[in-house]
Order: structure tokens, then sequence, then C-alpha cells
């Protein structure tokens, strides 16, 4: 079952959702070369103490941090590590999320590090914008895979792949809660979206094949091929007056991210 939340929940969720963007800001305003992921997870972990809340990752299913921080060919769940320090021309996606009174944030980004490759450029846009062009489709009345084909359509008219192992989800009181939202497949098929209903949108998208798989770390998912991977995400509400973006201040219309 998918829980509908009620005006008050979603603006409790848009709270948590504040803290994420503000502590992805703080992240963005300090990725440059020679920063190590484990200076980025303590920036996150100050954060969210700063703002009062719980951060989401941390323990979940045995995860040690509280920021997941994936470099180039990573996809997603890269742990923190003080050996891991970004380089000129790597790209790095940044995932976070919070528990503020019970209710959950989740957004992600993919930053570069200083002067990146054209290539790398465009999967960056491309990816960004197929997260654009999937919260289009949240609006009551649409169905979930319209969603997901929002999301393939756009990236394989790129000529980039689409991850199929790691799904975008329902969030709310918990921070994966029904139902499970691939970034693939047919749109009209699946249920119908309702007002108060709220996903977390996460396109993964790959420069090369479609292949990812996890390291022996038990986490850190990488291509298989080598090639590099973007990821970005938000937290989205269905509302009468269309896709309330709760991972974001209200004013942010056309922000880069
Ligand atoms: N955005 C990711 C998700 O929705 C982050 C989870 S990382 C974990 O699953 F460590 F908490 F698992
Ligand atoms: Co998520």
């Amino acid at each position: 079952m998918i829980v509908c939340k009620s005006a008050a929940e979603l603006e409790a969720m848009h709270r948590a959702g504040l803290v994420v963007w503000d502590v992805l800001n703080r992240l963005r305003q300090a990725v440059q070369p020679g920063i190590s992921t484990l200076d980025l997870e303590r920036i996150a972990a100050q954060g969210a103490q700063q703002h009062g809340a719980r951060p989401a990752f941390k323990g979940y299913r045995g995860y040690p941090c509280v920021l997941c921080a994936s470099i180039n060919q990573e996809v997603v769940h890269g742990i923190p590590s003080g050996a891991r320090r970004l380089r000129e021309g790597d790209i790095i996606s940044l995932d976070f999320g919070v528990e503020l009174n019970g209710y959950y944030g989740d957004a992600a980004l993919t930053l570069p590090v200083g002067k990146i490759r054209s290539e790398l450029c465009d999967l960056l846009r491309v990816t960004r914008e197929s997260l654009d062009q999937a919260i289009e489709k949240v609006r009551p009345g649409n169905r979930l895979s319209d969603i997901s084909a929002a999301v393939q359509q756009w990236v394989e008219k790129h000529r980039f792949s689409v991850v199929r192992e790691f799904v975008g989800h329902g969030i709310g009181t918990k921070m994966h809660e029904e139902p499970n939202l691939p970034n693939y497949g047919d749109p009209g098929h699946g249920p119908r979206l309702e007002e108060g209903m709220v996903f977390a949108i996460e396109p993964m998208v790959n420069a090369g094949g479609p292949g990812v798989k996890v390291l022996d770390d038990k986490w850190t998912a990488v291509t298989t091929d080598g090639s590099c991977s973007a990821h970005f995400e938000h937290t989205v509400a269905v509302t009468l007056n269309g896709p309330w973006i709760l991972t974001r201040p209200r004013e942010a219309v056309g922000a880069s991210w």
C-alpha cells in the first residue's frame, strides 16, 4: 500500500528536505581537488547536527557513514574514506538523507571536480534532465510507470544507460516505503498517482553499459565496464498543483538541481 500524506505531513517532510538541501549545498561548496570523502562525511554529519536532524543512512542495514560519496565509476553507496581524495577531472555523487521529527528527506547530486571532460558534462546534464522529466510526471491520475519511462526514454535518447539494480522508492515516516520506483519501464502501468503520495526519484545513469556490481566492502556499487556513472535524486510529492520538490526551497524554481 502506498501511504498518502496530509498537508501537515508534507510540510514536515519539507522541513526534513530543507535540511538535506542545506547539507548538500554545503558539500557542493566544499568539493574541490584535494578534499577527501571523509572530510565531506564530517561536513555532512556536522550539518545534520546543527539542524537537530538524524542522519538517515548511518546504521541503515549496517551502512557505516552518514553520507554516500561515489567517485567516477562508482554508481552509489561509496563509503567515505580519508584515503579517497578528489582529483581535478573527477565526478562525485553525493547522496544524503535525514529524519527530522519522524519524517524523512532523501536527495543526491553529482558534481564535477574542477574541469571535467565534455562527455562527463553531458552525463551529468542528461542525468539531471532525466530527473526533471520524471518529476514532470508526478501528477494525480498519472501511472507510477510513467515516471520510470520518462527517465529511461530521456537517458536512452542521449545514448547513456539506466542502472536496473537500484531503484527509487516511496518515502515518509520511513526512508524506504512502498512502492519501488525503477528508472526503466513502459508507461501506463502500476498504481495511479494520488494527492499526498511522495517518491524519492533517483536516476542512476552510466556513460557505458548498464551493468553494475558490488565490491567486496559489500556496499560500493561500480559499473562493470569501468565507465563513469551519475546520480541525481529529489523527494517529490504529488499535489493538485503539480509536483512539489520537498528537498529544495519552494522559491528554487529553475534551480540548477
Ligand atoms: N538514496 C539511497 C537510498 O534511497 C541511500 C541509501 S544508502 C544506505 O537507498 F546506506 F542508507 F543504504
Ligand atoms: Co533514495
